[in-house]
């Protein structure tokens, strides 16, 4: 399948988990793919592993000046930038009176701010370049609802959500489609630092909190990142051009909407 050759994707966080299934699944479908991470040494290990189609750029979301350089970078080197996915997240746990502050800024730094100008950077380079292009942020299942632990990262996420409504409505004016993707419980890296944070808070044995997470699923196992790279290459290509501020549930039926 080349359902995406000749277009070039700026992909955040896709050093590995999620991010980096997304390259890899772009790559398959003929795309070029920049691995945009903090770690710059996993994503050119992760780039080099996928294929002279992906290489490595040194992002850090957080930072106005490393999004422009990044965006910048990207742009020159390939002649433009046709699809963003907004895909680098932290996230942390912790009753809502043991909040730190530190936490909370961090969390909206990179989820919230880092997707929001990152957008921004990307919108703006699409916009000269005059193609229009498609933008995936993405979200998760957190952003539908609270939970008791988890109160920053929902509202990062929920943040998000409310982010692809104005900016998807703001930029289809310059045929930038702008869309979510809200996974469930996605295992890897990832849920393996959740597993540990649940586990202190909750007492629970090292891999129970995956267990239950994974058994609760209606479609009766955890999610894995292939199962979201579907969506991420539709919302990609011409048959979504009508598809405006969506967020897409991929969670195996956790949540209805
Ligand atoms: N795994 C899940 O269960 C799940 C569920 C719902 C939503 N999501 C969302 O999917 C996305 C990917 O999740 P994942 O499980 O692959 O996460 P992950 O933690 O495995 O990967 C995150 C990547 O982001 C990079 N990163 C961190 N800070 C950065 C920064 N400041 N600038 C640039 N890159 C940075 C990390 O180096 C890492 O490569 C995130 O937005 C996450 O919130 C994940």
């Amino acid at each position: 399948m080349s359902r995406l050759a000749g277009k070039t994707a700026i992909i955040t966080g896709a050093a590995r988990g999620i991010g980096q299934a997304f390259a890899e699944r772009y790559v398959a479908e003929g795309a070029t793919v920049a691995i945009a991470d903090i770690d710059l040494e996993r994503a050119t290990a992760t780039a080099s592993r996928i294929g002279e189609q992906a290489f490595a750029v040194h992002l850090d979301v957080s930072d106005q000046a490393s999004i422009d350089a990044a965006v910048k970078a990207v742009a020159d080197r390939t002649g433009g930038i046709d699809i963003l996915i907004n895909n680098a997240a932290l996230f942390d746990l912790a009753p809502i009176i043991e909040i730190r502050r530190e936490s909370f800024e961090k969390l909206f730094s990179i989820n919230v701010a880092g997707t929001l100008f990152t957008l921004q950077a990307v919108a703006k380079s699409m916009i000269a370049r005059g193609k229009g292009g498609k933008i995936i942020n993405m979200a998760s299942q957190a952003g539908r609802r609270g939970e008791a632990l988890v109160g920053v990262y929902c509202a990062t996420k929920a943040a998000v959500i409310s982010l692809t409504q104005s900016a998807g409505l703001d930029l289809i004016r310059h045929g930038i489609n702008v869309n979510a993707i809200a996974p469930g419980v996605v295992d890897g890296e990832h849920w393996d630092h959740v597993d540990a944070l649940f586990a202190r808070h909750e007492n629970l044995a090292p891999g129970e909190k995956k267990r239950l997470v994974g058994k609760a699923v209606p479609f009766g196992r955890m999610g894995t990142a292939d199962d979201l790279t579907g969506m991420a290459v539709f919302l990609a290509t011409k048959d979504a051009d009508y598809i405006v501020a969506q967020t897409y549930n991929v969670d195996g039926g956790n949540w209805m909407n």
